[in-house]
């Protein structure tokens, strides 16, 4: 899966000349291929299995497990999903994915993160087969990436997504990413090192940025390509974009709004880790928070499936 199929339809003109990329279209497009692989594979008695465990009852996760089985049956997958309590031992955690690893109607295996603190999120992540690691979290699919190995690499679903709405954006901008200088804000192991790699990979100049930074306004400042992955509300002023960059706002941060909402509760709404009207001002193309690549995730995370149960297959 390289990118969605129409992929210059995702891309509208804001009033302030930045394209605006639109993260449901294209997981809209990479779904509907999925989907079409899925039903070509099934024709050679092979169904794609995604096994989703949830541990516990973190509200925000329960709504992730509910969208990524209802993506999973979308595109004709075998989709189960094991809920477990807030009170599962780590010992019978590992035991479910062990089980999960034997069974051969499962092809890919996500452990919904966070875990509940007697568990060490680590260990159960490792305990994923790495041809089943359709996170992309296991060391295996974390070093085969690192050396750029993208034949046999899972890639984590996030910055998978996120390559796509860059590249849509830069061919339409007439733009080769090789050369740039990337900044990706934010080193998680889950979005800004693999992020980083992918960026390496095309032969962008990249530097990842974080808490210790000095000069961070400067440093974002020379981006050409702006992936910020913090998870702090609008904490990249627009102003310090650099004119004609590529920004891609991976945070997705619930904010007080204003007014009440018909339960006559605070209203929130969501923003990115970049204030988005600033740097749209001054962006040559911009994801928007919500909208952009949070789609793409689940997206991915289907398409991971498919690479996952053709290589099974194969
Ligand atoms: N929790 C929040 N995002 C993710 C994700 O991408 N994968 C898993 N397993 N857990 C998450």
């Amino acid at each position: 899966m390289n990118e969605p199929s129409g992929q210059t339809s995702i891309l509208t003109k804001s009033a302030s000349g930045a394209l605006i990329i639109d993260g449901k279209a294209a997981a809209a497009g990479v779904l509907a291929e999925v989907a079409r692989g899925a039903a070509v594979l099934a024709a050679s008695g092979i169904k794609p299995g995604l096994a989703v465990v949830l541990v516990g009852e973190n509200p925000a996760s329960q709504v992730y497990v509910r969208s990524k089985g209802k993506a999973a049956e979308t595109c004709g997958f075998h989709s189960v999903q094991h809920t477990l309590p807030d009170t599962t031992t780590q010992a019978d955690l590992i035991a479910l994915v062990q089980a999960l690893n034997a069974d051969p109607a499962i092809h890919g295996i996500l452990v919904q993160l966070p875990l509940p603190k007697q568990i060490d999120a680590q260990l159960v992540l490792e305990t994923i087969s790495p041809d089943k690691d359709v996170d992309g979290f296991h060391p295996v699919n974390a070093g085969l990436l690192a050396i750029g190995d993208r034949k046999r690499a899972l890639v984590p679903c996030t910055p998978a997504g996120s390559m796509i709405l860059l590249q849509a954006a830069a061919r339409e901008l007439g733009l080769s990413l090789s050369g740039l200088d990337a900044v990706v804000v934010g080193r998680s192991n889950i979005v800004g090192k693999p992020m980083a790699q992918l960026l390496l990979a095309e032969n962008a100049t990249v530097t990842i940025a974080h808490s210790r930074t000095r000069d961070l306004a400067a440093v974002v400042g020379r981006a050409d390509i702006l992936v910020a992955a913090v998870g702090q509300p609008e904490m990249i002023p627009g102003a310090w974009v650099k004119p004609g960059a590529i920004v891609i706002d991976v945070g997705i941060n619930r904010v007080a709004g204003e007014g009440l909402n018909a339960q006559g509760q605070p209203k929130t709404r969501l923003v990115g880790d970049v204030e988005f009207a600033g740097a749209c001002a001054r962006a040559a193309a911009i994801t928007p928070v919500p909208g952009g690549v949070g789609p793409m995730t689940i997206a991915m995370l289907m398409s991971n499936t498919l690479t996952a149960a053709r290589r099974r297959g194969a």
